[in-house]
């Protein structure tokens, strides 16, 4: 569902918040995202790296991190997801986090700069197709 343009200049602020408690020494980009919830309510998170490179945490799986502390895995979901960075860069959700994204909001929206420099809005349906989703 689409999300008031209110509601965007909210997320990107909280977003921007997120970004400034970054643990980035590394890459020196920092990264935020803010999470609205359907419950309504708005989570956030930051990249969060390490000496060993690989065990980064990226600011959008923090947040749904921190959303499902809050909400509970079983009844969190996403609606909405802003993502901003600092310096201003294109960043588009990586695939880990695409696919994190895809088990708690299929149809939620992801706002992030493009590689156009604009604002760019998906679905993460959108984002990544044929997500993997375990079935016995
Ligand atoms: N990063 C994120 O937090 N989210 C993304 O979607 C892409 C990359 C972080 C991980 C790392 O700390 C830094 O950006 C550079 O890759």
């Amino acid at each position: 569902m689409e999300i008031s343009n209110q509601e965007f200049a909210l997320l990107k602020d909280k977003a921007q918040q997120a970004l400034t408690k970054a643990y980035a020494p590394y890459s020196k980009f920092r990264v935020g995202a803010a999470i609205l919830t359907d419950a309504g309510n708005i989570f956030t998170g930051c990249n969060i790296e390490n000496s060993s490179y690989g065990l980064t945490i990226c600011a959008e799986r923090a947040a749904v991190a921190c959303a499902i502390a809050h909400e509970g895995g079983d009844k969190m979901k996403l609606r909405a997801i802003v993502i901003v960075t600092d310096p201003e860069r294109p960043c588009s959700p990586c695939g880990a986090c695409r696919q994190v994204l895809s088990e708690f909001g299929w149809e939620a929206m992801v706002f992030f700069q493009g590689k156009d420099r604009k604002i760019t809005k998906l679905t993460v349906a959108e984002l990544l197709p044929e997500a993997f989703e375990f079935t016995i």
